[in-house]
């Protein structure tokens, strides 16, 4: 939707402004576009208190429930209590590998729609390159999948034979733009657009937020391929913080970072390979970091039968490391990715090509607890241990892959006075947003109606997005419910 196109009358308050078209907004814009979860009358839920407090008022939808109530005593994967909950709902015991039918059922009630219109830079879902890796490569396809469109049903249609239960990152892409234009939510989404600035506006006869952007367009003159870039400014009682936190690839800040061979995302190393730079006669490739994005790296770069060295600061026993975390059996190519780490160490006198300690895994070796002193304009890279012993290696090219940061540029000083700690930037694992866990609203807000959810507010598996968007639309709902409470009185009395 072009916004300069938009109706509005000037000074028009928008209910909801969405800020990011992943899969947290489209969620979002799915609830508040009048479908409703309710229990449905012949379901039952495998965990007999949650299915006893949803029975005590079966007519009342999720969104009118008391979420911190049916919350209590729920355990699960996710700290965030309504991500729990909702997933234990879509999803029940699916940490279990069951694959049960979800108790709830969707209505669609159109007239508890609450307009409201979703921003993003690219197509809806996010453009592939332009989520987490991990964030996709880690879930089980049912994990992915967003309410009332089953993504198994879906990718059998799409093509004939499931290997295995994951989805490629460019399915998954195309799942959630199928899903946008399936539930009719197209109408709410306004792409190409970059937010500039959120701001408080308090001058007016109603305080509301300001949102100031620009959407890209493809020029007017046919010919042209020069997209313009136009301005737009909307007024909002309500902003929902749904941008993710992988804007801003994270560095290293070492000598020679910036040179060519060194890149800072998975899809660079793609590109490579797709340009056929690496083979298996080529040097190295450095992949940095030993999380779930370096772990795709070293697997991409295997896959091609490319040598590899992996450095990384944590010891490979480290229990914060990711791979001592996931469960085995679910994710054994990263297990393999673990084993490799902890089999293949350097060693000072072994060479990966030449001196193959292992045959499975010929072509890797892992530097744990060693950090990048420099990268040097010959392509050799200067390594440290913990102790202070270096080693300088030739590479074809030196991939950093050490996490991401958000882009809130658009908010003042970057969004950090929103944080739990206000010193340090947002991140998604140590200074996320802080906010209400039952309503996500932004607790150190300029004022009302301020909502994070997702991985700004720590959240980083898609499977636990959606309990952000209950929260939220739930919050929304029984605001207006507040609200239409008043009026109605008003007119009474
Ligand atoms: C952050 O986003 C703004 C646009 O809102 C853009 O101008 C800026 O370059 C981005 N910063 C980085 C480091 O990418």
């Amino acid at each position: 939707m072009d916004l300069q196109d938009k109706e509005m009358t000037p000074g028009e308050i928008l209910p909801v402004v969405i800020i990011g078209n992943g899969p947290s907004g489209i969620c979002l814009s799915y609830m508040l576009s009048g479908y409703t979860p309710y229990l449905s009358p012949e379901a039952g839920h495998p965990n007999p208190l949650l299915h006893s407090k949803l029975s005590e008022q079966p007519h009342l939808s999720l969104l009118e429930q008391d979420l911190e109530y049916l919350c209590e005593g729920l355990e699960g994967r996710s700290s965030n209590p309504v991500a729990v909950l909702f997933d234990s709902l879509l999803l029940p015991d699916s940490d279990f590998g069951l694959d049960r039918v979800s108790p709830l059922e969707w209505r669609y009630e159109p007239s508890r729609a609450i307009p409201h219109l979703v921003l993003g830079k690219g197509p809806p879902g996010g453009a592939w390159h332009a989520m987490e890796g991990s964030m996709l490569t880690l879930s089980l396809a049912n994990w992915m999948e967003l309410p009332g469109l089953k993504l198994k049903d879906w990718m059998r249609d799409k093509r004939r034979n499931v290997r295995n239960d994951r989805a490629t990152p460019a399915e998954i892409a195309s799942y959630y733009q199928h899903y946008v234009s399936q539930m009719s939510l197209g109408q709410n989404f306004a792409c190409g657009t970059t937010v500039t600035s959120v701001s408080r506006e308090e001058s007016g006869s109603t305080p509301c937020w300001r949102v100031v952007g620009l959407q890209r367009r493809e020029a007017e003159v046919p010919g042209d391929p020069v997209p313009e870039e136009v301005p737009f400014s909307l007024l909002a009682h309500s902003v929902v913080l749904a941008t993710g936190t992988h804007d801003i690839p994270a560095r290293l800040g070492v000598e020679g970072e910036a040179l060519p061979f060194v890149c800072h995302s998975f899809w660079e190393l793609e590109a490579a390979i797709s340009r056929g730079e690496l083979d298996p006669s080529s040097d190295p490739v450095l992949v940095v970091g030993a999380g779930l994005t370096a772990a795709d790296a070293v697997l991409a770069a295997r896959h091609l039968n490319a040598p590899v060295y992996h450095a990384f600061r944590r010891s490979v026993t480290d229990p914060d490391l990711i791979f001592n975390q996931l469960p085995k059996l679910l994710y054994p190519e990263y297990h393999k990715v673990h084993q490799m780490m902890t089999q293949q160490q350097n060693h000072p006198t072994q060479n990966p090509r030449s001196d193959p300690p292992s045959p499975s895994y010929t072509g890797y070796l892992s530097f744990p607890r060693h950090r990048v002193v420099a990268f040097q304009p010959d392509r050799v890279c200067l390594l440290e241990s913990d102790s202070g012993k270096r080693t300088a290696v030739r590479v074809s090219k030196a991939l950093v892959l050490i996490g991401a940061h958000p882009n809130l540029s658009f908010l003042h000083d970057a969004g950090r006075s929103l944080g739990i700690n206000p010193d340090e930037p947002i991140s998604c694992r140590r200074n996320p947003v802080d906010v209400d866990p039952f309503t996500n609203r932004v607790l150190a807000a300029d004022g009302p109606g301020l909502y994070a959810m997702g991985p700004l507010v720590g959240e980083n598996f898609v499977r636990f997005l959606k309990g952000g968007a209950l929260a939220i639309a739930s919050d929304l709902s029984k605001g207006r419910s507040r609200r239409h409470e008043q009026m109605d009185q008003s007119e009474r009395s």
